[in-house]
């Protein structure tokens, strides 16, 4: 049998919080719209960024995640479009365009160029 596992959404912009059930095997976005939950979309295959989360807590794969850098990944961001659960999950909404303006903006975007060093506050 596929395991379910938790997911506690937080959307901030709306300051909504949901609370899904998603078996291994489905992605976390639609099923938690089946649900009853309203979540920022767009593309839904991954690559458009607008389903972006922080996940606070808990695992997930997200093989299909071509919209997201490696490094994204790794500072815990993901696409809950293409995202499958690994364990109970507790996620929030990214700021708008927050995870496009961190793979991009530095690149294209405003400011100082700083690669690999932390930017300061001021
Ligand atoms: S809706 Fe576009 S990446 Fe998830």
């Amino acid at each position: 049998m596929t395991r379910t596992h938790t997911i506690r959404i937080h959307h901030r912009q709306t300051g909504q919080y949901y609370t899904v059930e998603v078996p291994e095997d489905r992605y976390i976005l639609q099923t938690a719209e089946n649900q009853g939950a309203d979540l920022p979309f767009s593309c839904r295959n991954g690559a458009c960024t607008a389903c972006a989360v922080r996940v606070k807590s808990g695992t997930l794969v997200q093989p299909e995640a071509m919209g997201l850098s490696p490094d994204l990944r790794d500072q815990g961001y993901a696409l809950l479009c293409v995202s499958y659960p690994r364990s109970d999950l507790e996620v929030e909404t990214q700021d708008e365009d927050e995870v496009y303006e961190l793979q991009f903006g530095r690149y294209f975007g405003k400011g100082k160029v700083r690669f690999g060093l932390p930017l300061e506050d001021d």
